[in-house]
């Protein structure tokens, strides 16, 4: 499906233009809906927007009424270097008035099945099964076509009503263990938007924006492209030519 993509000069400025579209996802979910549900990705890239926003002036965001989720999580404490939570929390989470009851981390410590299930649960009695889901849903990409943490066609359920997985990550991975939320939920977001910077993910970006085989069109990230309209703010280092 068509998707809509901002260049950035470098990492930086991805940063400052997520930070921009959580504001104003947030303000539009908020004067319509009275509520922003917006989901988390891991990596650096969004790391570098949450530190953004917590440094926002207060009252930018009405904190009161933005409710976070998380689009993945790796089988580690909550307080584990690998843990999102963690990561979300120090850049952001613990430095904004949010309501601890508004954050909606995945508990992973209770293991992979147990946790998918519940945060299935979970998602399902805010969202139903098949309305959409998030107001916002931030997702990174992988050098190697992952997102969230869907790493290949097989963490993609047919089931549609299925919300969250157990999922294994391929042995590179220092954390194996992982919950994701589906990509069923994750393209139901009213808005999409992938965050991508680092030469190092050159490769990967033009084959998911413009897959040419089906081995590309394979990969997770053009995978979800495909099922929704998403947005991409990506750096000039990330770009082809
Ligand atoms: C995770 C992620 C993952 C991440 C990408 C990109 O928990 O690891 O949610 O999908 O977003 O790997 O990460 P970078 O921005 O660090 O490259």
């Amino acid at each position: 499906m068509s998707d809509r993509i901002d260049i950035k000069p470098g990492a930086p400025e991805v940063a400052d233009a997520a930070r921009d579209l959580v504001v104003s996802s947030a303000r539009h979910a908020i004067a319509t809906r009275g509520v922003f549900h917006w989901a988390l990705s891991g990596g650096s890239t969004p790391r570098a927007a949450y530190a953004r926003i917590a440094e926002l002036p207060p009252g930018a965001i009405d904190w009161a009424r933005v409710h976070v989720w998380f689009g993945d999580e790796r089988c580690v404490p909550s307080d584990h270097a690998e843990s999102n939570f963690r990561m979300a929390s120090e850049a952001m989470l613990s430095r904004v008035p949010i309501p601890p009851d508004n954050v909606r981390r995945i508990e992973c410590e209770r293991g992979p099945v147990a946790a998918a299930n519940s945060y299935d649960a979970l998602l399902a009695e805010v969202f139903g099964r098949d309305v959409p889901s998030f107001d916002l849903a931030f997702l990174g990409l992988g050098a190697d076509g992952h997102t969230a943490s869907l790493f290949g066609d097989s963490d993609f359920p047919t089931d549609a009503e299925r919300l969250a997985i157990g999922v294994t990550a391929p042995p590179a991975y220092s954390v194996r263990e992982r919950v994701s939320v589906t990509h069923h939920v994750l393209a139901r977001a009213r808005v999409v938007a992938f965050l991508v910077a680092g030469a190092e993910k050159r490769d990967m970006l033009s084959r998911v924006l413009a897959p040419s085989t089906d081995e590309d069109r394979r990969l997770p990230a053009a995978m979800i492209a495909a099922s929704c309209h998403s947005r991409w703010i990506v750096d000039r280092n990330a770009c082809a030519g």
